[in-house]
């Protein structure tokens, strides 16, 4: 019997004031592109803002359906939106922040583990990590570099062959 044990690690910023004017600039962005959001069923409204190599910043939203499994998230929005028109300008950086009137947020919102899986697929496409800024307005931002730290037991490609045997 082996027990393994996997350490991931983020750094938490009190506030956006901390981090380096393009962060910041990028957390903003992402909170203009909540006005986007599409979610009168949730009333939960997620912001994305991705900064490509270019200096090209891209926005997006999550967008509900009337059928609930139709809708998606907002990090998913984005990546496709990416793989679909911007894939030979790889993503440097992804601010993600939410907004709801229900209540106030007091800590960031982390993807879900679809978002994450995509995330994974584009890092490996593009051949590198993305930082993800994940801001609260009313609380810390978390940063952290590479899917992994965010998912470490994410459905590796390899996988799908015998090389792993
Ligand atoms: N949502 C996102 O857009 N991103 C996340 O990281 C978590 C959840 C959306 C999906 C749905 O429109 C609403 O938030 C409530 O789950």
């Amino acid at each position: 019997m082996i027990d393994h044990e996997i350490k991931i690690s983020f750094r938490e910023y009190t506030s956006i004031e901390e981090l380096d004017q393009a962060d910041q600039q990028l957390c903003h962005e992402a909170v203009k592109a909540l006005e986007t959001s599409h979610s009168p069923y949730s009333k939960f409204k997620v912001g994305v803002a991705m900064q490509l190599r270019s200096g090209k910043i891209l926005h997006a939203s999550n967008q509900e359906n009337a059928a609930y499994p139709s809708g998606l998230c907002a990090e998913r929005v984005a990546l496709f939106n990416w793989g679909a028109n911007h894939a030979d300008d790889p993503i440097e950086t992804m601010a993600i922040t939410a907004h709801t009137d229900e209540f106030q947020l007091t800590k960031p919102v982390t993807s879900c583990g679809a978002c994450l899986q995509v995330l994974a697929e584009y890092e490996k496409k593009q051949g590198s990590a993305i930082k993800m800024l994940l801001y609260c307005r009313q609380g810390p931002v978390w940063v952290a570099t590479g899917v992994e730290s965010f998912l470490p037991f994410l459905f590796f490609e390899d996988r799908l062959t015998n090389k792993n045997r």
